[in-house]
């Protein structure tokens, strides 16, 4: 049988984690994979987690397995990072948990699959490689929808609106919450407002993806889209990943939050939600939403978490300032200041695949073929044979 399998070829993002373990070149430098890297170019475990590890292991808790939707507790916290305390309670809302955010997104691809089957999914051009498959795997038809606009460097909204209009009722359209994977590029208020408006009118039901809360502009500030928007939707899917903002990458903790508009609905979907999770992963691992959980329910560890965070945060944005003068400074001719304008861990390069494998055949810089620049891999050792690199394939 297996004779007749074709190869797959390799994952995009991850693949080039592969291929860049295997350059035996000294000097090589990786912006590809999302993950957060440290001043060292670390990816540390942070603090606050090895604490609350300590603190698990003295309480030595049991391997049990953990219900289906995982417990009470981690969901109410995922809805009250997501909307906030007054809405963490809501009797409409219901909460999976899920290995990470990808396991939240297929979650809900499955659900659509099962309840929704004549809906396609509106997915913004560009967007994370991932979420195509997904929704493919799932047999959810793709869509794609304008969002960047390239001359510019910044958000198409008159585009995207345009195009939102094409969704048919019971449609479904995948939004990013903040620090839009690949390019940096959010929604503003106004936006915001005005795709939930459009959306409550032609019938469509929305799926936020919020996988970099904390990353963008703060805890708070990053949620303040999505929560204005929630103002207009009655019903909506939020897809959430702690990968990054606790650095639990390996622990696969994520979550599916649906707001069903009413407590018999919540009922309801949070049974057939229970369906999808016990007959894809049975039910969800226990270590990384027991350190989340343990996190956020001590005022002391919390504090020490969103001190972490911010430090993230402001070394990011901080390697955006030293990357555009970098550039600048190696003589570079186009103007890269948007570059400290995209908010989180990515930047759209404009690097176009020629120069992209340019920058890996001859210089051991790896980025993903879209030309997106993993900003978090920038160190201050780095960054000049980084910008004299990407100045000499200009
Ligand atoms: C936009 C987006 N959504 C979801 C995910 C999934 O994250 P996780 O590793 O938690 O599955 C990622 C990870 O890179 C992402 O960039």
């Amino acid at each position: 049988m297996f004779e007749r399998v074709p190869s797959a070829p390799p994952d995009p993002i991850l693949g080039l984690s592969a291929a860049f373990a295997a350059d035996d070149r000294s000097h090589k430098i990786s912006l590809g994979v999302g993950e957060y890297r440290d001043a060292s170019g670390k990816t540390p475990v942070l603090d606050v987690v090895r604490a609350a590890e300590a603190r698990l292991l003295a309480a030595g808790s049991s391997k049990t397995y953990l219900p289906i939707d995982g417990t009470p507790a981690y969901g109410r916290l995922v809805r009250e990072l997501v909307f906030g305390q007054d809405r963490a309670d809501s009797a409409d809302t219901v909460t999976v948990q899920t290995p990470g955010g990808t396991g939240a997104l297929r979650v809900a691809a499955d659900f659509i699959a099962n309840h929704f089957p004549d809906a396609r999914i509106w997915l913004p051009d560009p967007t994370w490689a991932n979420h195509p498959k997904i929704f493919e795997a799932a047999r959810v038809p793709c869509l794609s929808y304008r969002y960047y606009n390239s001359e510019a460097k910044g958000l198409d909204a008159p585009g995207m609106l345009e195009a939102l209009q094409q969704t048919e009722k019971g449609d479904v359209v995948l939004l990013h919450a903040c620090c839009h994977n690949p390019s940096g590029v959010d929604l503003d208020a106004d936006t915001w407002q005005a795709a939930g408006k459009l959306l409550a009118d032609r019938g469509a039901l929305a799926l936020v993806d919020f996988a970099y809360q904390g990353f963008g502009d703060g805890l708070e500030q990053d949620a303040a889209g999505l929560r204005l928007f929630c103002e207009q939707v009655p019903e909506m899917f939020v897809a959430t990943s702690y990968s990054k903002n606790f650095g639990l990458y390996q622990d696969r903790v994520g979550a599916l939050t649906v707001v069903t508009g009413s407590a018999d609905r919540a009922e309801t979907v949070l049974s057939q939600l229970k369906i999808c999770v016990r007959t894809s992963f049975s039910n969800p691992p226990a270590h990384g939403s027991a350190l989340v959980t343990c996190i956020l329910s001590d005022e002391g560890l919390r504090a020490d978490w969103l001190a972490e965070l911010t430090q993230m945060r402001e070394r990011i944005n901080g390697m955006r300032q030293t990357l555009v003068e970098g550039l600048q400074r190696h003589g570079a001719s186009q103007d890269f200041s948007f570059i400290t304008r995209q908010k989180g861990m990515f930047s759209f390069s404009g690097l176009d695949p020629k120069q992209v494998e340019r920058l890996r055949e001859e210089h051991a810089v790896y980025i993903v073929g879209s030309g997106r620049i993993n900003v978090a891999g920038v160190t201050p050792d780095n960054v000049d044979a980084l910008c004299r690199a990407v100045v000499s394939v200009l």
